[in-house]
């Protein structure tokens, strides 16, 4: 996801990225009643979605109007099991969980640029609310 997103806009892929990812997604998921999902196929991981509750997501709530926001922190599907219905099926079981817990907004950040995530997630529902862009490095715009 990160190197796919760098390779479009903002982030880097650094040597340690995977492994920080790693101990992050363990971590999510040793947690008490974790929003976390991850799809396995004969048991090897293929997708992982990561999100946090109202309680930790004050972070970003003010940034909306609607309250309890949720947020989706991490979402990934591997390359040879994309576009078969993973990703859809890990988002509506997120958003099953948001409304069960009475969550009014789901937020997220995409990669605008990334062909894979803008249709994504606008077929989800989605929209931009804020945009970034970024130039990597400063002077290819000079
Ligand atoms: C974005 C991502 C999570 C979507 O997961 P997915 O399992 O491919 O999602 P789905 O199969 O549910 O939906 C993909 C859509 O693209 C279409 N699609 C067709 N071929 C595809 C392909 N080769 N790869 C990806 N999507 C394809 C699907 O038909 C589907 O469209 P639909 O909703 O109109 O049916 C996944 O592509 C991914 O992990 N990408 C790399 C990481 C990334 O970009 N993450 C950004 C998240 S912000």
């Amino acid at each position: 996801m990160i190197r796919g997103d760098s390779s479009v806009g903002a982030g880097s892929e650094r040597q340690d990225t995977r492994a920080a990812l790693r101990r992050e997604a363990a971590g999510l998921l040793a947690g008490p009643e974790p929003w976390t999902w991850l799809a396995e196929r004969d048991g090897e991981a293929v997708a992982l979605l990561a999100a946090q509750r109202p309680d930790a997501a004050r972070w970003i709530a003010p940034l909306v109007r609607q309250a309890p926001a949720a947020y989706l922190m991490l979402m990934f599907v591997k390359p040879g099991e994309r576009g078969a219905g993973l990703g859809g099926a890990l988002v509506r079981e997120f958003h099953r969980a948001s409304e069960a817990a009475g969550v009014a907004v789901t937020l997220l950040h995409y990669e605008q640029l990334n062909p894979l995530s803008v249709p994504f997630w606008s077929r989800h529902g989605y929209r931009p609310l804020w945009t970034t862009w970024q130039a990597t490095p400063a002077s290819a715009f000079r």
